[in-house]
């Protein structure tokens, strides 16, 4: 299953950089983009994820996210997510950098994650950005800013909005800086994420794919392990576990 080349790094690491994407949540219950089904199967991610699909149609945005929301509300962190969690002890340094906005490495455990597409679960202004507490996450549209009555919308980055200040810079120092990367259920299509695995294997990390099925990432790393997030992680973690002295 894990070559031996693997097993061996894994057992030296001194730094593994992780970069996660909806495949991880998928075990969770929570559908991922690209493979969305049921209701908003007929919207591609980069239509509902705009500005100006937002303001062109705030009531359908919101609904896409309150109804994203109440899914996450109501599943709980898989084995992959608390695998992930697990590693950090494991290792002297492990950086998490996920695409998803679900909260739910936190949930698992995990801490110092670095969100480079933010967080549903936090709501902000539109216009001046200002962090607004929502009395419920309803399924209609918030009341404007009470500040300057700009729409509210989720505080996620969006197709064509810049990545939270400070979030790619820290995402891009540990793949600079790792031993081992491991990309895992993302379909390594959105950047700046997506380019993460090559700056790190330029850099001499090994970069690991883990996915249930191969990606536009397949053929440019050194290992790829085909398969569910939930079921390979515990077994990568347990193999951490038999082999690290430290
Ligand atoms: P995608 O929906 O594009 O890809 C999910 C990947 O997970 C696919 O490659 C699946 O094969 C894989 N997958 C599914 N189930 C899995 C499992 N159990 N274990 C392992 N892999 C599994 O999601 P992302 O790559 O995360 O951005 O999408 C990237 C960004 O595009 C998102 O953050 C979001 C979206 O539009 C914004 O909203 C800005």
């Amino acid at each position: 299953m894990f070559s031996t080349h693997l097993l061996n790094a894994l057992q030296t690491a001194r730094h593994i950089a992780v970069l996660t994407g909806a495949g991880v949540s998928a075990e969770s219950g929570v559908p991922t983009f690209r493979t969305a089904d049921g209701l908003w199967k007929r919207f591609k991610p980069e239509e509902l994820a705009n500005f100006d699909a937002f303001m062109a149609d705030p009531e359908l945005v919101t609904a896409w996210y309150n109804e994203r929301r109440r899914i996450i509300n109501s599943v709980e962190p898989n084995p992959g997510h608390r695998a992930l969690a697990d590693i950090a002890h494991l290792v002297p340094a492990v950086t998490l950098i996920t695409q998803n906005v679900d909260g739910l490495h936190q949930r698992a455990g995990s801490r110092d994650i670095i969100e480079l597409h933010g967080n549903i679960h936090r709501n902000i202004c539109s216009r001046c950005r200002i962090e607004v507490q929502l009395e419920m996450e309803s399924e209609v549209l918030q009341p404007p800013c009470t500040s300057c009555g700009g729409l509210i919308r989720p505080d996620v980055v969006w197709f064509g909005e810049f990545l939270p200040e400070g979030a790619m810079a820290a995402a891009e120092k540990a793949a600079l800086d790792c031993d081992i990367f491991f990309s895992i259920g993302t379909s390594a299509l959105v950047y700046p994420a997506a380019a993460l695995p090559a700056t790190a294997r330029q850099h001499g990390a090994y970069v690991v794919e883990i996915n249930t099925e191969r990606t536009a990432l397949s053929d440019h790393v050194d290992e790829c392990l085909i398969g569910p997030a939930g079921q390979l992680l515990p077994m990568l973690t347990d193999r951490l576990k038999e082999n690290r002295t430290d």
